[in-house]
């Protein structure tokens, strides 16, 4: 690949990357890695820096601190360590090996030479180390990932990845859509007859929570859920998995303002009925994106189900009013009717009355519930027209504070 940009180069396109570059003179030799490598070899913005550095990282990640003012979050066990730097995110881990003890689990971390590092990792295309030390420094690049970049091939390093590391497989899926590659057909088998082999099943939720995020994330994720289809998932997910609804999901939360990964995850466990939330806890979401989708897996096939095209204002309301953006969409891509829904957001849900409760009370009404009560019940006559101005609502409110409107 000639003209391919240097690790110096690279770095130096990100806010603040000359100063890290000089920041990293005299510590051990440090490589540019991962992601960015790979974004930049092809062209594209990377955005992010994983750096790896032969050696111990414990100073030079307390020196970048103090040098950019940056908080310092470790990891011990792996030697890691994450700063943001020109709000940039920076990762700096020593080299290492890696030995997985259990297929799935967590693996044994030693320190190592970069080469070692690069065996460990995930594919080809992510397994190219680019020297930061010497502005002319030449990749290292051991298993040739700079071909598979320019033709288009995820490949791993070696038989076992699948298994040692099954989120390998989502993000084996996530590159081909995003890369718009292919695995090598040796890959591919490999991935196929892990799945087969209930690998998925090694791996603890939280961590394929993570990666299937990731996924959804992805501009194209519909097209990679047809390809985890295409690759056997399917049979391992009860119920079966549905890349159009999830993408009708991702799509209709454009109109409700929902968060599009949350929408196309709930159509997603939508799949898999009654077994939907305790898949759901499993993932380990975190709370507020785990409630989010628990209320549209609640919310939305009643609501796909009632929502009718030639439904009164008032009862689009009470169908609507605290279903979650998430639920809506859900409930678009169900089949609700869309009119309804869109008029619920374009107008009726911000309606209100020109009365509040102190107007009943100045009337005499003692307070009670009652006084809620009679007010939702005079806001739901005004939307489908029955009262015309604030007297209007007013005689309303006290008739029905009075009798007691449930
Ligand atoms: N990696 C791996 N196996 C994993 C996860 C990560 O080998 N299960 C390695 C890969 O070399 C990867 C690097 O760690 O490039 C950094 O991982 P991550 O930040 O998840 O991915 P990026 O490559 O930065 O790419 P992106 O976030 O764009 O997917």
């Amino acid at each position: 690949m000639t003209n391919a940009p240097t690790g110096q180069e690279i770095v130096r396109g990100f806010p603040e990357g000359g100063a890290l570059l000089e920041a990293l003179a005299g510590f051990p030799p440090a490589y540019l890695v991962g992601g960015a490598v790979r974004d930049a070899l092809r062209g594209a913005v990377p955005v992010d820096v994983d750096i790896a550095v032969e050696g111990e990282i414990g100073s030079l990640a307390w020196a970048l601190s103090d040098h950019f003012g940056a908080e310092l979050l470790e990891h011990e066990r792996f030697g890691t360590a994450r700063l943001a730097i020109g709000g940039v995110r920076v990762d700096l881990a020593r080299t290492r090996s890696e030995c997985y003890a259990a297929p799935g689990g967590l693996p044994e971390v030693a320190p190592a030479s970069i080469e070692d590092d690069l065996a460990r990792r995930d594919f080809t295309v992510n397994a190219v180390a680019l020297p930061l030390g010497d502005e002319a420094g030449e990749a290292i690049d051991p298993f040739d990932g700079r071909a598979d970049l320019v033709s288009k091939t995820i490949r791993v390093l070696h038989p076992r990845s699948f298994l040692d590391d099954p989120t390998r497989l989502l993000r084996a899926i996530r590159y081909e859509v995003r890369l718009d590659s292919s695995m090598e057909p040796q890959t591919e088998r490999l991935a196929r007859a892990a799945i087969d082999g209930g690998a998925l099943g090694t791996v603890s939720g939280a961590r394929l929570g993570a990666e299937l995020l990731l996924l959804l994330g992805e501009v194209n994720f519909v097209a990679a859920l047809e390809r985890m289809v295409d690759l056997g998932f399917h049979e391992r997910w009860p119920g079966g998995i549905d890349p159009a609804l999830c993408g009708s999901a991702a799509l209709a939360a454009l109109d409700t303002g929902a968060d599009r990964v949350l929408s196309a995850l709930a159509a997603l466990l939508l799949g898999l009925g009654s077994g939907a939330p305790s898949v759901l806890e499993q993932l380990e979401l975190d709370a507020g994106a785990a409630h989010r989708v628990r209320a549209a897996l609640r919310d939305a096939p009643p609501l796909a189900a009632e929502l009718r095209g030639d439904a009164k204002p008032s009862e689009i309301f009470v169908s609507l009013d605290g279903v979650s953006p998430e639920g809506m969409a859900l409930a678009l891509a169900l089949g609700a009717a869309p009119e309804p829904l869109l008029s619920y957001l374009a107008s009726l849900q911000y309606a209100t009355l020109e009365i509040s409760g102190d107007d009943l009370r100045a009337a005499g009404i003692a307070p009670s519930p009652a006084i809620g009560a009679a007010l939702r019940a005079t806001l739901l006559a005004k939307l489908d027209g029955l009262l015309d101005g604030r007297e209007a609502e007013l005689a309303a409110a006290i008739e029905l504070a009075r009798g007691g409107a449930a």
